[in-house]
Formats: structure tokens, C-alpha cells, sequence
């Protein structure tokens, strides 16, 4: 895989509307997160371990559905614009090989005899950094070049229904295992914005169940508190 670009030429959003800054900012947090637990954890405890590879499963789950997401809607809009998406397409086939692999490795580990489970373990490790390093630089050329050509073929209410189509096509479970990986990861003028409009547009009950089991949980006190005096929610 290659990515050309360059550290100096990051385009400015200039208020502009940015489709991939949330998800891919919950998606860096989290991989980053999992990396750091799958090296800190003890492979030959089977008991504990469990927790962290159903936890591993669900991140892939997630990023498997992100990629089909961007394919279907955001490749399909610029392409019917004339933009070619080859090398977006190239990277996300090599995804979808990577998302194969670190299964088999799961399963490999599932399947050790204990006095193998750590050396799976680590083979485990290393493949998922292996991964995250490769969507961090797509990720990348997503937001720096992808980002800029959707501003030059799209205008801001026409890149905001992309992603509003995405959205519609969750089902509520999804969407609120994404919204738990993006809160925690996006600044606090972010949160308030996207809850923000959330609470205007959502049915009441949804918006409390959103607070309730995406936005409460992965917040610090004093995050929620700020959170919860912009969007002035009752106490
Ligand atoms: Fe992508």
C-alpha cells in the first residue's frame, strides 16, 4: 500500500463540513486503546483475556462496517462525479484482508494449547498494530486528500446528506456502538455540537438513551459536566 502525502500540506476545514473527522478520530481512540491492552495483556489467562478479544471483534466489526459505509456512499458519490476512488478501494480491499487475517489469529489463539497462547498472543499484537498503522496513514490520506475533493465537488448540505444517509442506514444498535467510540474522542465543541443536534432532531427518548449508554459511560465527570451545561440537560 502507498500513501503520498504530505505532513505540510493538511488542508484547513475552513468551516467546512468534515464527514470523516468524528468517526475517524473514535476510530484512532479506540484502536489505540485496544493496542495498548492487547500488549499489556496476559495471553495464558484465558478467563481474563476473553473479555479483551470479544472487545478486539467488536472494534473490527465496526471497521469493517466504516469501510463498506465509506464504499457505498462516499465512493459512489465521487465517483459519480468522475473522481476515481482506485486507490481508497485498493486500501480498503487490503482492509478487509487485514480484518480476515486478525480473525484466523483470534481463532489461532482460541485454539492454543496454554503453552502456546502466549506466542499467539503476540502474533495477535503485532498484526493488529500492523493494521492500525496502515488505516492511521488511509485515514489520513482520507482527511487530507478525499476530504478537499468532496469540498470541491459537494457543497456542505450535500456532503451532510452522505453522511445522514449513513446514519439511516444503522440499525440502532450500531449506531450506538459508534457514537460510544466517538464521544470519549472528539473535543468538547465537538460533542456539544453533535449531541447538540442530536437533542434538537431526535426523538426525546433516543436522545436520552444515546446520553444514557454512548455519551455518559466514556466521559469524566467533569467532561460530562461541561457536556451536560452546554446542551443544558436537566440534573
Ligand atoms: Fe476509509
Amino acid at each position: 500500500m502507498s500513501h503520498e502525502f504530505s505532513l505540510t500540506s493538511i488542508p484547513d476545514l475552513n468551516g467546512r463540513y468534515d464527514i470523516y473527522g468524528a468517526i475517524h478520530k473514535g476510530l484512532r481512540k479506540a484502536g489505540c486503546d485496544l493496542l495498548g491492552r492487547l500488549g499489556a495483556a496476559d495471553f495464558q489467562n484465558v478467563e481474563e483475556t476473553v473479555f479483551l478479544i470479544g472487545d478486539l471483534r467488536h472494534y473490527l466489526m465496526l471497521a469493517a462496517s466504516h469501510v463498506v459505509h465509506e464504499d457505498d456512499n462516499i465512493h459512489t458519490a465521487l465517483a459519480e462525479k468522475g473522481v476515481s476512488t482506485v486507490t481508497l478501494d485498493e486500501q480498503h480491499d487490503d482492509h478487509r484482508t487485514a480484518f480476515r487475517e486478525l480473525e484466523e489469529l483470534v481463532v489461532a489463539w482460541e485454539k492454543a494449547w496454554p503453552l502456546s497462547k502466549a506466542a499467539c498472543g503476540r502474533k495477535l499484537y503485532l498484526a493488529f498494530a500492523a493494521y492500525i498503522a496502515d488505516d492511521f496513514a488511509h485515514m489520513h490520506e482520507e482527511e487530507v486528500v478525499t476530504g478537499p475533493l468532496l469540498w470541491r465537488n459537494f457543497n456542505d448540505e450535500e456532503i451532510f446528506a452522505i453522511e445522514m444517509r449513513i446514519i439511516g442506514s444503522l440499525p440502532p444498535e450500531k449506531s450506538m456502538a459508534f457514537m460510544r467510540i466517538m464521544i470519549p474522542a472528539i473535543n468538547p465543541a465537538e460533542r456539544a455540537a453533535l449531541l447538540g443536534a442530536m437533542k434538537k432532531n431526535a426523538p426525546p427518548e433516543i436522545f436520552q438513551a444515546v446520553i444514557d449508554f454512548a455519551v455518559r459511560p466514556g466521559l469524566s465527570d467533569g467532561d460530562f459536566a461541561r457536556l451536560a451545561d452546554a446542551l443544558k440537560l436537566a440534573a
